[in-house]
This record gives C-alpha cells, structure tokens and sequence, in this order.
C-alpha cells in the first residue's frame, strides 16, 4: 500500500424530509445563491422544500446550468453573483449544477476568465457551497471534482476546486428520474469504483473489498431497480453506493486508472452523449484491450463479483469482461461505438487530441494517443 493522506470534511446529512434541514446547515446572515438546471425541480418538490427552507434568507436564484455545464453558462453564473456579493453556494440537482457551482464559488473570488482556472486545474480559493442531490451518479457531492465543458471549441475537462461543506440527499427525490438517467448513474457509479479497483492486485485487502462491495451492491440492485424505482431502500442504496463510489473511501493508498474516463469525457464533448453511456462502451474496450496488464486483478474481480470460479485463466477473464458487458446491457445501454453512430473519424481525434496534450493516462501510464485507439478500436 502506498503512503497516503485521508481528509473529507463533507457533512453527509441523508434521509427523507432532510431538506428541510437546510436552515440550520448554512451559516447566518450568508446572501446565498442558489443554483438549479432545467427546472426537474420544480416538479419533484424539490425547489419547493428548499423555498420551505430558506424562507427569510437573502437568496439570489440562478437557473439553466445544463448537463456537462458549460463554461459560457457559469461564467453568466459568476457574474450575477459577483454584481449581488454572494458568499454562499447551494447548488440543487445532479453532478452538472455541483460541478458548476464548484467552478462558480472559485470563479467569484477570481479576477481573470474562469476558463483559466479550469486549464489551470485546481484552485485554493472558494466562496464555500452546500448542496441537494437530486440524481445518485457522480459522488460530486462528496468530492472536489468537477467537470466542465466549452461549447465554443467542444472540449471537456475536470477541475478541482472545494468539497461541499454538507451534501443532503433525501433518495426520495430520486424517484422522478428518467430511467436512462438511472441507468447512466448506475452505470457512472460502477465504472468509478472500477477506476479506483481495476488496477494492480494485493495493494489492499481492505480497498479491494470494499469496492467489491459496492459493485456486488450495484449488481444486486440494478434489475431491481429497473422494475421498481419507487423503492425508498433500493433508492436509498444506489445513492449510498454513488457516494461512496467517488469520495475518496475506497481509493486509500492504492492505484488509480481514469482512462476510460478520459476517453469517455472526449465523446461527450464530441457528440454530447451523456456520460455514463460513454463509460459504458469504452471501460468493456479498456478492459479487452489491457487484460493482460489487469490480468490478476480481473480474475479476482470475475470471481467475488461474478462468482467466476472455475475454468482456465484466460477463459474466466474473457467471461468477467463479457459479463460487465452485460450487466451494462442489462441497464438498457449500448456498449459499442457503432450503436451510436461514432466511427473512425472520432477515433482519429481522440487519437490527435491526447498526442497533442501528451497524454499518459492510467495506473501504467501507458494510455496515450495510440493506446486509446487499440481501446476505442476494440469498442467498435
Ligand atoms: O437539469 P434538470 O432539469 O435538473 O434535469 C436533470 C438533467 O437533465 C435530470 N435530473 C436530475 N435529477 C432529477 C432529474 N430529472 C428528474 N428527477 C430528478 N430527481 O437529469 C439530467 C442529468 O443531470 P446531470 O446533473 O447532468 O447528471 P449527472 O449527475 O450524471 O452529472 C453528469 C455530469 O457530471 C460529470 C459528468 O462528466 C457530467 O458532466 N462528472 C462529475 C464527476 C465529479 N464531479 O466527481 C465525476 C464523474 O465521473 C463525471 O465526470
Ligand atoms: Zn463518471
């Protein structure tokens, strides 16, 4: 196990009728800006409940922060809440408003373009923010992560700036959620624990099992929630699993990849699929392309997580790949490029864009240009 240093310092605060907690978690006399998306809000109870909860507070709204928010929307953001002097954050909705409003809280103590800060990649100082989950997928509301697109050039890139100071998720709220947008969380969920455990075997016992069980979790849940999503515990798991996913618990001292995320983040930011069906097509390529690499940990995986016990080495990790395959299947999405319309020519940019960044992706560090087309290729 590698050397490490631990700090999440987000109140987790989870439960039904949570929201109306709201009052008590951000601190007096803050002039708050709250921030939404499309309005899915307006018609779960959501905005309603944090109305509830913030009446008699000085709050400014700003709403239309898009999925993969966008550098030309928050830029609107910041300069709305540097003109009303905010100096707090509530962003209210999925990983896109958090992700935003993450770039936003640097952005207002910012003097330069926030784009900067996104290339610049990390930023110490933040106006503080809290927020209401209302989709479980990306654990942004337990992490310092964010994701940011710009329309202008279509790129797409993670920024890092402040953890929330509390994150509420009441599972409820979920209940509304399209069910593609379940299947892309639950798909995002599992690929970000397979980012963090895919890796190197025998670093930890503790990590390994720890991501297994949130994967066992997902895989138990998932057809069940795809007959019933009204099911508060089923609900209630999923978004514990999300959170835990990507909060930094399961990756203590051990390797990390990130290359299928790297790869999949170019496909939103070239064709605007959403990403969770990016991740969906690419970690299955990832895998058959670096079985080798990833051999002792695949067979570990094949076996705890598929219950994989018998037959041939080669064979019991050709039938682990296929079966994360499937469970992705199972979810509803597509697992080849071809399905969605996206050929050589994407490839051949992919190519062109991590060569011109230098790109070295992975816990090998061997993901580069020509890497990502052997895995892309091999996603046809
Ligand atoms: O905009 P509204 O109207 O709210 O609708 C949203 C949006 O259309 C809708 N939705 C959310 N909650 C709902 C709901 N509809 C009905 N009922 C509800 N309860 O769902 C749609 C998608 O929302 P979005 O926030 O985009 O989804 P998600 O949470 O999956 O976020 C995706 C973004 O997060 C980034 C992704 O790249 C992408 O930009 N990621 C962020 C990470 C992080 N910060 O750590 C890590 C991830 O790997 C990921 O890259
Ligand atoms: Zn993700």
């Amino acid at each position: 196990m590698e050397n490490f240093i631990f700090q999440n310092p987000t109140k987790l605060v989870f439960g039904k009728g949570m929201i109306a907690r709201l009052g008590e978690l951000i601190p007096a006399g803050k002039r708050v800006m709250v921030t939404f998306g499309g309005g899915s809000v307006r018609r779960n109870g959501v905005y309603d409940e944090v109305c509830a909860a913030l009446a008699g507070r000085d709050t400014v709204e700003f709403w239309g922060i898009e999925p993969n928010p966008s550098i030309e929307t928050l830029r609107e953001a910041i300069a709305l809440g540097k003109e009303r002097e905010v100096d707090f954050l509530l962003a209210v909705g999925g990983g896109s408003v958090i992700d935003g409003t993450k770039l936003i809280a640097a952005g207002l103590l910012y003097d330069g373009d926030a784009w900067e800060l996104v290339r610049k990649g990390a930023s110490q100082r933040t106006v503080p923010l809290g927020t209401v989950l209302t989709i479980p997928a990306t654990g942004s509301e337990m992490n310092n992560g964010a994701v940011i697109s710009r329309r202008e050039t279509k790129e797409k890139y993670p920024f890092y700036g402040n953890y929330p100071l509390f994150s509420i998720l009441d599972p409820e709220k979920t209940f509304t959620l399209p069910q593609r947008q379940v299947a892309c969380g639950l798909a995002d969920t599992f690929v970000h624990v397979m980012e963090q455990y895919m890796t190197v075997a025998g670093q930890s016992r503790v990590m390994d099992r720890w991501a297994e069980g949130i994967l066992q979790t997902l895989v138990e849940i998932a057809p069940e929630i795809r007959k019933n999503q009204h099911d508060y515990d089923l609900m209630a798991d999923f978004m514990l699993s999300a959170t835990m996913g990507l909060n930094g618990f399961i990756a203590m001292g051990v390797a990390q990849d990130w290359a299928t995320h790297m790869i999949g983040h170019e496909l939103t930011a070239l064709h605007g699929l959403t990403h969770g069906a990016t991740l969906a097509i690419v970690l299955p390529g990832t895998l058959r392309v670096l079985s080798a690499q990833k051999g002792d940990k695949l067979l570990q995986y094949g076996e705890r997580v598929w219950g994989i016990t018998t037959g041939e080495r080669d064979e019991r990790i050709r039938l682990a790949i296929e079966r994360t395959e499937g469970f992705f299947r199972s979810l509803g999405l597509s697992t080849r490029l071809s399905e969605e319309g996206i050929g050589e020519e994407t490839i051949a940019e992919i190519e062109r864009r991590f060569d011109a960044r230098g790109a070295r992706y992975g816990e090998a560090r061997n993901v580069d240009g020509a890497m990502a087309r052997r895995i892309l290729e091999a996603c046809r």
